[in-house]
């Protein structure tokens, strides 16, 4: 079969990536322009900012793309970009770069969910896993517990009724003084503490996740007791956020009769949250496959892969694709 080269484009928050993909699987170039310093003076993303920034970088992040894959514009087979769900603004010039691409080289323009996109860099890391499989998709603007049926057939099984996950871990961080995207930062501190200080935490009837009460618990001891200690706090709602995924996720995998789990999404790349869930692997007797670290967090190659599976099944768009930025999965 002949190789089926695919260009990833994603702009949904703050980083311009572009990718060459070959065959869904191999990555050639994964260029990420990350506007994290920009950001970083405001506690978070500034939309205005974000659009204005990917204006600037996209070509450039485009051409060291098709540089870093020795590969010309012309040999690419498909243009695949994240059409939402994101920031409107900033998806828009993702978008109407693709199209641009597309007409120029007269080649299908593949619209992708940003959500499928995190799914499918798994596709990346694990070059034998197929669907089906459960996916616990845990990122800054998501929390879904999905069953991937095929490569672009999603069942949403379970999401966040309020804050996601990862919007959580940012929150937390801001109010102990650690700097945007918090996520990391969590992460390394809560290793120097314990999981000694008791938060409350939420189980509804089904599979869905609540993270406010967690989120404004740990607010309010903090402004109760500003000298907590912060490590403690930290490594208390890492302990906590983990719980309740785990039980939902757990709940999921007995009621599917599922052998394997996918993490994916800016969290999975918590390394507690890995420990934690390669013992519940074990403790369950399935597979349980993690990203590699730098496809966790927003990427193209991750667009692309999805994309190429969209292509294979004949999905495309025309030129009067728009963002969408509520886009759901299902
Ligand atoms: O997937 P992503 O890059 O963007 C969205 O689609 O939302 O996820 C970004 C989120 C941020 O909330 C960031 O704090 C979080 O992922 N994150 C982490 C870690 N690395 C990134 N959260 C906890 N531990 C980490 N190591
Ligand atoms: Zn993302």
């Amino acid at each position: 079969m002949k190789d089926i080269y695919v260009l990833g484009i994603e702009t949904s928050c703050d980083e311009t990536a572009v990718s060459v993909v070959k065959n869904g699987r191999e990555v050639l170039s994964n260029v990420i322009n990350s506007q994290i310093s920009i950001h970083e003076k405001f506690g978070g993303v500034v939309p205005e900012i974000a659009s204005r920034n990917h204006v600037e970088a996209i070509s450039i992040v485009t051409k060291k793309a098709l540089a870093e894959a020795k590969i010309f514009l012309d040999d690419i087979d498909a243009i695949a970009c994240t059409y939402g769900p994101g920031l409107v603004g900033a998806l828009l010039v993702g978008v109407s770069y693709a199209k641009a691409l597309s007409y120029a080289i007269q080649k299908p323009l593949v619209p992708v969910n940003h959500i499928a996109g995190h799914i499918a860099a798994n596709y990346i890391t694990f070059p034998k896993l197929t669907p089906p499989f459960l996916c616990l998709i845990i990122s800054g603007g998501h929390t879904h517990l999905v069953k991937v049926k095929a490569y672009t057939d999603f069942e949403i099984l379970g999401k966040t009724k309020d804050d996601a996950i990862g919007e959580a871990f940012d929150k937390v961080a801001r109010v102990i003084g650690l700097e945007y995207p918090g996520g990391p930062k969590i992460d390394k501190l809560a290793k120097e503490g314990k999981a000694n200080i008791e938060l409350p935490q939420t189980y509804l009837e089904n599979l869905d996740f609540s993270f406010s009460g967690i989120k404004t618990a740990v607010l309010n001891l903090n402004h109760k007791n500003p000298n907590i200690n912060k490590a403690d706090l930290c490594a208390s709602f890492e302990t906590t956020a983990c719980n309740m995924l785990i039980y939902n996720t757990k709940k999921a995998i007995k009621n599917l009769k599922i052998q394997k789990l996918a993490l994916a999404g800016g969290v999975s790349a918590n390394s507690f949250f890995r420990k934690e869930f390669t013992k519940l692997g074990k403790e369950l007797g399935i597979d349980v496959y993690f990203p590699e670290l730098s496809l966790c967090t927003d990427n193209a190659a991750m667009i692309a892969s999805a994309g190429y599976y969209s292509y294979l099944k004949g999905i495309a768009a025309d030129l009067n694709l728009n963002a969408v930025p509520n886009l759901k999965l299902e």
